[in-house]
């Protein structure tokens, strides 16, 4: 299975996520773009990174009924990314509909779930959102991928540490993407638990999702290299 670090474009405005691509002329990369990016600039921005020949991961966390979830879905076909995603919460009727939509266009799209927001914990998922108190959050993570794998979809967000116990639970070909990524886990910027490209490499993650240790890096090409070989195993 392929594995690859996805540097996430994490700017403001299209123009600085292209000067920044101004790295990366001698090689081509997989990117995550945002919403502050992606409702900011439009499709166009998608447009103008495929065009300098990278992959891209379109992190707009689809969530609504099935079938506006299924015109947004053939809109981003129509945009020729390459990784995008949905909530899980969107339940299984929405992820189905889009996921025979991504497969009927024939495009190697990956599909991906968002199951928790890792900024929703335990307990405000009990009183907010009122998921039954008998349940644990990584209850609720490992249900939510079930129903997406279920639903027919290629992986989910989920945090390297995690990574063990979905492969477990859902077999290695399940992908499993991961932010919260530092090479020096004491400089960890506002992530909680942090994980090293390597640790990631060894509990299975199959995509690293890096942003500041290489866009805020001094010279971001050979943190980038730094980062995916360490990843890949070169290291
Ligand atoms: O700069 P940093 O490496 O922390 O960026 C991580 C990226 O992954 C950001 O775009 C962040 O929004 C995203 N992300 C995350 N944790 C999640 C889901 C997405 O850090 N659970």
């Amino acid at each position: 299975m392929a594995k690859d670090v996805i540097i996430a474009l994490d700017f403001p405005n299209g123009r600085d996520a292209l000067s920044f691509l101004e790295n990366f002329k001698e090689e081509e990369v997989f990117v995550k773009v945002g919403m502050e990016l992606f409702y900011k600039e439009g499709p166009e921005i998608v447009r103008k990174i495929k065009k300098l020949g990278h992959k891209i991961f379109l992190d707009l966390k689809i969530h609504d009924i099935p079938n506006t979830c299924a015109g947004a879905t053939r809109s981003l076909l129509s945009l020729d990314v390459d990784m995008i995603n949905y909530h899980a919460a969107g339940t299984g009727k929405m992820l189905n509909e889009a996921s025979k939509l991504i497969k009927e266009s024939n495009k190697e799209v990956i599909s991906l779930a968002v199951t928790m927001l890792t900024s929703t914990d335990e307990d405000t998922m009990h009183d907010e959102i009122k998921i039954d108190k008998d349940l644990v959050l990584e209850d609720v993570v490992l249900s939510y991928a079930k129903l997406s794998k279920n639903s027919g979809l290629s992986g989910i967000v989920c945090s390297a540490l995690e990574v063990p116990k979905i492969k477990e639970a859902l077999g290695e070909e399940f992908i499993t993407v991961t932010p919260g990524i530092r090479k020096d886990k004491n400089n960890s910027d506002d992530q909680k638990r942090v994980v090293t490209p390597k640790d990631a490499r060894k509990l299975g993650s199959d995509y690293i999702v890096v942003g500041r240790p290489i866009t805020k890096a001094e010279n971001p090409l050979n943190a980038y290299r730094e980062i995916k070989e360490e990843f890949l195993g070169g290291k």
